[in-house]
């Protein structure tokens, strides 16, 4: 459709729509499609079939424009026909899901993908995912979730990229290709939804939901650029937070919402509250009623509401007709949404072809791109006397210990629900098939899965079930696994966190292996025999003991459905790992926040010395992680030394693969602003490149820092500055990139 074909049909549609329907038209429901209610009895339970009933009979007066959470073909079908034929409008419902990363087909979580260090790997997945939602008639994923995290004990860090800006942004835009492609009518695309505008991540203490207050040179320097790039890359939706930032609430948030995003921005799209944001206005203290809640958040700038059980919107009506919001307010939002309609091509056909969903959902490439993703994000935080890669040729026989040994819905991770366990290779499995019959490989669990202390949200959905039978007997098990390990060649143990230990209302106090992991590595360590630890996690769980004790340590995240063979790959050398920490590895909760890309202060020698009782350094920093080979940086060149403020520096480097086996490598570049009208960071991340370099071979790698990257948004200007100074300039393979140079901007 031409733009002014969609302008004409969404202002036909609007011209004929009363008050309520307006309202509607703005308001999203959970649906909870093929949900089974809980058994009765059971507390805080909530039945999925009453939400079902209630959000059909909503339909009949056109109440319901969108909803959430239907993960069937043939069931979103039934929907469309009965949101078509009940009212007599017939607008087609926009269906929203939380596509996170993998519809079916599981990638590895979105942290993960940071570590990669190339924006291709989310852009590819998230190009599949929206392939597969989109095939069963899902038109919105809410995601990228692009919140800066610098507090691991936030168990949402998963879905981030980690605490650097300059990553966030470029794994923001790369995910938003992605989803959207370069045609939503396609049929193979979504609307994509960055979220949570905004400054989420830094609520306090870690703990979801809590509030946030921020500095205004945090916000615009460190939380908002990956939202700006979701913007610039084209996001056609964005979603706001739930907390307060800075004392108002994100969702009823005019400078946030209005000055930055729609005027300094210029971002056209609609935006979504998250659920049950507006209802929550009231909660916060904030709104009185629910015509008030609308209406500030409507006047902030949000457009629709993601309702649960209930709805603020419903006092759209009344807040119109006390003066509270604005007619033209309304009309702007429903005619945001129904661009979003026409758009994807719903209001001349909402419906899919189930039999080609069952193609796409099956497309065995589709697990290809799965397992290909996963080996770009391994990090290989030690490797002593090269333990790995393991040779399978000088091997009779291989353990597999650990509660993530042989465990497939912890290996996808948190946020997903459609996945097939069938086609999920564990890591157990991925070495088995790896290795063939000529190797003994036997497994075992060793501990019980420690569980939390309180039920998750997501248990609520049988597929999220891992339970250890009620007759695990922990003893006779952790024998058992000792005594595998003791007759091993070599044994691959995988420990960390299950996935329902991370992620939404999944924060943590502190970062301990949980249950008796530890005492099991231990125990397997005490054997003798060559222990390679595989680390399922996705903040930096407490490695002290094991980065002495451990030859080789790799962090696999939550690796997704082709998970186990990734890692087959990688440990047996088909593949040598490249990915790089995209936070701060800390020793300790304690240390916690750790960054980076801090400010220095009084007496900066000493600055690892600031607790008496361990080191203030991390255990493993920013952009940390080893390869199968070593390379080398040498002859940086930049084309001048000294530049004006509009003039761009180009900056090469030769990277040098010295060692024997071919591998990629995260080529990174720091700069440091030496002095100026604020304090800069010691070193920002400002550009960064993953190349492949077979062995022997160098290759020169080009950087070009703009205007852009020089600038920094100045608590006392109150905007953005491009200041007079002389800049430090680091390339290597970490944030500890040792080969330098220098220019000046005048
Ligand atoms: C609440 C979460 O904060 C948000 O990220 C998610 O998209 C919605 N629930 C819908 O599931």
């Amino acid at each position: 459709m031409s733009s002014q074909a969609i302008i004409d049909r969404v202002e036909a549609l609007l011209s004929q729509m009363t008050i309520e329907e307006k309202a509607g038209q703005l308001t999203q429901y959970f649906y909870f499609g093929g949900l089974p209610d809980p058994e009765p009895g059971i507390e805080g339970g909530f039945y999925p079939s009453q939400l079902r009933h209630f959000v059909e009979e909503q339909m009949k007066s056109g109440g319901v424009g969108s909803v959430l959470f239907v993960r069937d073909a043939q069931e979103l079908n039934n929907l469309q026909k009965l949101t078509v034929e009940r009212h007599r409008l017939g607008i087609p419902l926009l269906v929203g899901y939380d596509v996170i990363h993998g519809f079916k087909t599981i990638f590895p979580v979105p942290l993960a993908v940071a570590a990669s260090f190339e924006p291709a790997v989310a852009e590819r997945g998230q190009s599949v995912a929206a392939k597969e939602a989109r095939s069963i008639g899902i038109h919105w994923t809410f995601a990228p979730m692009v919140d800066i995290a610098r507090d691991p004990r936030w168990g949402r860090i998963i879905e981030s990229a980690g605490e650097d800006p300059y990553l966030g942004a470029a794994m923001a835009a790369g995910q938003v290709r992605g989803f959207q492609g370069s045609d939503l009518s396609s049929g193979d695309n979504v609307l994509a939804g960055p979220k949570h505008f905004a400054a989420y991540g830094a609520s306090l203490g870690g703990r979801d939901y809590d509030e946030v207050n921020v500095s205004d040179s945090e916000l615009h320097n460190v939380y908002l650029p990956p939202f700006e790039a979701a913007a610039k890359a084209g996001a056609e939706n964005f979603m706001t937070a739930y907390m307060g930032v800075n004392g108002i609430p994100a969702t009823a948030n005019k400078y946030l919402i209005t000055e930055v995003l729609r005027k300094e921005w210029g971002f056209k799209g609609f935006l979504v509250s998250d659920a049950n944001a507006v209802i929550n206005l009231i909660t916060h203290n904030f709104a009185k009623d629910r015509p008030s809640a609308s209406a500030s958040a409507l006047n902030a700038g949000l457009d629709m509401e993601m309702a649960m059980f209930d709805s603020a919107y419903s006092g759209i009506p009344d807040a119109v007709a006390n003066g509270e919001v604005s007619i033209d307010v309304i009309n702007d939002a429903v005619r945001r949404v129904l661009t979003a309609k026409a758009k994807l091509g719903l209001l001349d056909n909402p419906y899919v072809d189930v039999a080609r969903s069952e193609q796409v959902l099956n497309d065995p490439a589709h697990r290809v791109a799965a397992r290909e993703a996963a080996e770009k994000t391994f990090v290989l935080l030690k490797n002593e006397m090269k333990a790995l890669p393991l040779d399978a040729a000088k091997l009779k026989s291989i353990a597999v210990i650990g509660p993530f040994a042989n465990n497939k819905r912890d290996l996808l991770g948190p946020w997903c629900f459609a996945f097939d366990l069938q086609e999920t290779v564990s890591v157990y499995e991925g070495i088995k098939n790896k290795v063939g019959d000529s190797v003994t490989v036997e497994c075992a669990q060793g501990v019980a899965h420690e569980r939390r202390i309180h039920a998750s949200i997501f248990d609520n959905d049988p597929n999220n079930h891992v339970h250890d039978p009620a007759d695990f007997n922990e003893e006779v098990e952790f024998a058992k696994a000792v005594n595998l390990a003791k007759n091993s060649d070599v044994v691959v143990m995988v420990l960390g966190e299950q996935q329902a230990q991370i992620g939404e209302q999944a924060s943590r106090s502190t970062f301990v292996l949980p249950g008796r992991q530890l005492e099991l590595l231990k125990a397997v360590a005490a054997t003798g025999s060559k222990v390679i630890l595989l680390v399922q996690g996705a903040r930096p769980l407490d490695l002290n003991w094991a980065s002495e004790n451990i030859p080789a340590i790799m962090n696999i995240w939550y690796p997704g459905t082709s998970g186990g063979t990734a890692i087959a790959n990688t440990l047996f050398g088909d593949v040598s790992p490249a990915g790089r920490l995209p936070f701060t590895w800390v020793r300790s909760v304690g240390q916690v926040p750790m960054i980076y890309s801090r400010h220095i202060s009084h007496e900066p020698a000493n600055s690892d010395n600031r607790y008496w009782n361990e080191p203030g350094s991390p255990l493993y920093i920013f952009g940390h992680g080893l390869s199968y080979t070593d390379f080398a940086y040498s002859d940086i060149k930049i084309d001048k030394t000294v530049l004006t403020k509009s003039d761009s520096l180009s900056v090469e480097v030769t990277v040098t693969n010295s060692g024997e086996r071919d591998s990629d490598e995260v080529v990174q570049l720091y700069i440091h602003q030496r002095y100026g009208t604020a304090i800069r960071p010691i070193r920002e991340l400002k550009g960064f490149q993953r190349v492949h370099i077979k062995a022997g071979e160098s290759q020169k790698v080009a950087f070009s820092l703009t205007p852009n990257e020089l600038r920094y948004w100045n608590a006392a200007a109150k905007g953005w500055v491009n200041d007079s100074s002389h800049f430090d300039l680091w390339v290597g393979g970490s944030s500890a990139a040792a080969l330098h140079t220098e220019f000046e901007v005048k």
